[in-house]
């Protein structure tokens, strides 16, 4: 079978279209990535249609903050990487440290202050059958995305949370690129306008939200979070705010707990990458505590701003 790349014709006719899409969707990209080890304009980065990503959510990805130029917590979210690697009997086409070079190459080719990077591993390019093919190169892509992550509006005003049926499949501890029951669930969120959504397993507990960890604080003042499992996603900035909590005497309860007692709660929260601690005001249209957001939960977001900075 051959792989060819497109006539120049079309090729700058797709660029053009990627180029007027990112523009149209106002989405502050820096305009470069990183593809099987080339930087490219992010408008002109291409995978293959055979990519095994494209073709099946092959793959896992990560994505890291960045603070004044510099990621935030890198080596946590590269194991995590390893890991979620490991656990599909993927291999990754670089080593570890490989890619953090490539990363702050990227970063520093970008000129990005804040925001994030992004970082996908697939099983790449192959004939399409389901079970793995001998012979394949991983795919490996970066690009940046700007965001404004210490003065977002979000943790100024706290976001509103619809809760959705947890649909995904059983290893949610694998940073899988197939994401489809999250975009439905942020989306429904969206519809009822909401920043995001909490989902909830069968037994009805919150698992965690469709791209965060989820987090109350009881009256009585205990940060309460489910405790990692193949249920939820082992959050790297979830691991490093219940840290800082042990670290200040705070109560942690890893637990699950209900939307029921999430209303009853003082406070709520989540905590990710992108939104680092981001107060939760409302679940369901019904507010948590005062409706405001909460003086522990701004405490909590000092401390890993502080944290972060220090990583960094
Ligand atoms: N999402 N749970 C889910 C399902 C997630 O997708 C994420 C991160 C988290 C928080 O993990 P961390 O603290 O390591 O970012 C929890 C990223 C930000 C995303 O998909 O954009």
């Amino acid at each position: 079978m051959s792989l060819r790349h497109s006539p120049a014709a079309l090729e700058a006719a797709l660029t053009r279209v990627a180029h007027d899409k990112i523009a149209q969707d106002n989405i502050a990209h820096v305009d470069i990535a990183y593809v099987n080890g080339e930087f490219t304009p992010l408008h002109e980065a291409r995978v293959f249609v055979l990519d095994r990503g494209f073709l099946f959510g092959d793959g896992v990805y990560e994505v890291a903050a960045v603070l004044d130029g510099r990621l935030i917590d890198n080596e946590a979210h590269l194991s995590r990487l390893e890991r979620s690697l490991r656990e599909l009997g993927l291999s990754s086409p670089l080593p570890m440290a490989r890619i953090a070079e490539l990363q702050r190459e990227l970063l520093a080719r970008s000129g990005l202050r804040e925001g994030i990077v992004y970082l996908q591993i697939t099983r790449g390019v192959a004939e399409r059958e389901f079970g793995f093919p001998s012979g394949a190169t991983p795919t490996l892509v970066m690009f940046t995305q700007e965001k404004n992550i210490l003065a977002s509006p979000a943790a100024a005003a706290g976001i509103a949370v619809k809760t959705v049926a947890d649909i995904r499949w059983a290893r949610r501890d694998i940073k899988s690129v197939a994401l489809l029951a999250q975009v439905l669930a942020k989306q429904a969120a969206a519809a009822a306008g909401c920043q995001e959504a909490w989902m909830i397993d069968e037994a009805g507990m919150v698992t965690e939200g469709s791209s965060s960890t989820s987090f109350i604080i009881t009256r009585g003042g205990a940060i309460v979070t489910r405790p990692n499992s193949t249920a939820i996603l082992p959050g790297c900035t979830r691991r490093a705010v219940v840290a800082l909590a042990e670290r200040e005497g705070l109560a942690i309860e890893e637990r699950a707990f209900s939307i029921a007692e999430a209303l009853r709660a003082a406070e709520a929260f989540i905590t990710s990458a992108s939104t680092f601690v981001t107060p939760v005001v409302s679940i369901d249209g019904q507010p948590i505590g005062d409706g405001r957001p909460g003086a522990h939960t701004k405490h909590l977001r000092e401390l890993y701003i502080a944290f972060a900075r220090g990583s960094a």
